[in-house]
C-alpha cells in the first residue's frame, strides 16, 4: 500500500507543489541523500547540531538545532512542514518523532519507532533476540559498575564488548579480556555515552570469519512493500569505527540465505520504506545478527562505485515510492580519508595522484573542522576483482594528504 503521506507525484522545490524532505543529522551520508533527492527536484532541509554540516551545503535550507531537544525539533518540523523526515543519526528526541508521526504532521523514515528503538541498544537487541528469536551474541545489560562485572562473568564470559546503549561509531566501546579490565571499561563507557543515566550492554566476543553490511531495501513494486538485497559488503572496523569495505563479500550459499532471513526478519518488523544497514557475523555457515541501521550505512560508501544505483539513489527511490535496482555493476572498495590533524579547516594535498589510481575516485565531505580520527572523505575504486579494488581504494586514500590551513 502506498503511505497515504508519501505524495503520489514529484513537484518543483519552493513552490507549492514541492515534496519537502527534511534530513536530520547532515553528515557525509546525509549529503550524498540529499544530492539525490535534489536530482529528483525535492526540496531538501537540511538540520545539523553544527553549521556548514555537509549535507546543508547541499540544501534548499539549512537549520542548526540540539536534535535532542523535542522543543527544538517540533517547532522545526511545525515552521518547515515536511513530508518527509529522513533520520541520518542515533542521537534524536526520537519520542518526539513517534508523537509527530503519530499526528500526521509527517511520515518518519523508516517509521518513528524504527528510529526510537535502533537509537539505544538495548531496543533493538531486545526486539532482535528476544521477539523475533534471531541468533545474537550472548549479551547483558547492566547500569552499574557491579552489575557489569557480574553479567560479564556469568553471562557473556571473556573476552567480550563493553559499549554505552546509546552510542555510535565505536565510542565508549572497550573489548574487555579479563574481569581486570571491567572497571576501566565501565569508566570509558561513562565517558562515551550519550545520557546521564549511565547503562551499557555487554556482548560475548563471536569469533566470526568476516563481518558483513547487507544493504536491505524496503520499497514498492506494484503497490505493495517489496524487500530486496545488495550484494554482501565486507568491512574491517578498527576501534568500531570502520576503516575499509568492499563488495561483494563472498559467502556460502547457506550463509548467505540465512543473512538473509535474518535482514528480512528485522527489517520487516521496522517496518516502512527505505534503506537498511543490517550488521552480520558469519563464521562458516552461521550468522549472527549484530545490529542494523534504518538508513544507508556508512560501509555502504562502497556502493557509490560498485552498484548500478549507490544506497543513497536507492534511500532516496524506496523513500519516494519509487522503483530500485539492487544489482551490483562490478567489484568495488571503500576506503576512509581521516583528518589525521586537529585543525579549524583544513585542505587536501595529494588529490590529483589519488585520481590518478586507475578505477579510483574520491568524496570529500567538507566538514568544517578536523580531528585526528574524524572521517573527512573517502577513496573508492573499482576493480577487476575484489582485491584489486581494495589495492586501488587504499592507494587513493593514501594519496590525500590534510593538511592544517
Ligand atoms: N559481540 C561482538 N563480537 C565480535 N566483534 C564485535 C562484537 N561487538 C562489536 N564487535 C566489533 O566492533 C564493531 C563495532 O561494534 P557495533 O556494535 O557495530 O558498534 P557501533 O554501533 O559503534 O557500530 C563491530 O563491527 C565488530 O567489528
Ligand atoms: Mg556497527
Amino acid at each position: 500500500m502506498r503511505d497515504s503521506k508519501v505524495p503520489a507525484r514529484l513537484g518543483t522545490p519552493l513552490s507549492p507543489s514541492a515534496v519537502r524532505v527534511m534530513l536530520l543529522g547532515s553528515g557525509e551520508l546525509g549529503k550524498e541523500v540529499a544530492i539525490e533527492l535534489q536530482r529528483l527536484g525535492c526540496e531538501v532541509i537540511a538540520v545539523d547540531r553544527y553549521a556548514n554540516a555537509p549535507a546543508q551545503q547541499v540544501a534548499h535550507r539549512a537549520h542548526v538545532i540540539a536534535m535532542t531537544d523535542p522543543a527544538a525539533l517540533r517547532a522545526i518540523v511545525e515552521a518547515e512542514r515536511p513530508h518527509l523526515i529522513v533520520p541520518e543519526i542515533e542521537a534524536i528526541a526520537t519520542d518526539e518523532l513517534v508523537r509527530i508521526e503519530a499526528e500526521g504532521l509527517a511520515t518518519v523514515i523508516p517509521t518513528a519507532r524504527a528510529a526510537q528503538l535502533t537509537m539505544n541498544r538495548e531496543g533493538i537487541r531486545r526486539l532482535a533476540a528476544e521477539e523475533l528469536g534471531l541468533p545474537t551474541s550472548p549479551y547483558a545489560f547492566a547500569s552499574s559498575e557491579a552489575e557489569l562485572a557480574k553479567a560479564a562473568a556469568e553471562i557473556t564470559g571473556f573476552p567480550c564488548f563493553v559499549k554505552p546503549v546509546m552510542s555510535s561509531s565505536g565510542k565508549g566501546q572497550s573489548y574487555v579480556e579479563g574481569p581486570a579490565d571491567i572497571a576501566a571499561a565501565w569508566r570509558y563507557a561513562l565517558e562515551g555515552g550519550r545520557v546521564e543515566q549511565p547503562r551499557v550492554i555487554v556482548e560475548g566476543r563471536i569469533a566470526f570469519d568476516f563481518e558483513i553490511t547487507l544493504l536491505t531495501v524496503r520499497s514498492l513494486v506494484d503497490g505493495e512493500t517489496a524487500t530486496s538485497f545488495c550484494d554482501p559488503i565486507g568491512h574491517r572496523q578498527v576501534k568500531g569505527d570502520y576503516v575499509e569495505s568492499w563488495q561483494p563479500q563472498g559467502m556460502t550459499p547457506t550463509a548467505l540465505r540465512r543473512s538473509r532471513d535474518i535482514a528480512a526478519a528485522v527489517t520487516g518488523a521496522l517496518g516502512g520504506h527505505g534503506v537498511f544497514g543490517v550488521e552480520l557475523f558469519v563464521r562458516g555457515e552461521e550468522v549472527w545478527f549484530s545490529e542494523v541501521s534504518p538508513r544507508p550505512h556508512d560501509t555502504g560508501l562502497v556502493t557509490l562505485v560498485s552498484q548500478r544505483m549507490s544506497e543513497f539513489k536507492l534511500h532516496a527511490r524506496a523513500i519516494l515510492g519509487l522503483p530500485v535496482d539492487v544489482r551490483l555493476a562490478e567489484p568495488g572498495a571503500s576506503a576512509v580519508i581521516y583528518g589525521g590533524v586537529e585543525a579549524a579547516h583544513i585542505a587536501f594535498d595529494g588529490v590529483a595522484d589519488a585520481l590518478a589510481v586507475p578505477g579510483a575516485d574520491l568524496r570529500l565531505f567538507g566538514k568544517p573542522a578536523s580531528h585526528e580520527r574524524r572521517r573527512m572523505g573517502v577513496a573508492v575504486a573499482v576493480g577487476a576483482d575484489v582485491d584489486q579494488a581494495r589495492e586501488r581504494a587504499a592507494a587513493a586514500a593514501a594519496s590525500v594528504r590534510p593538511v592544517a590551513r
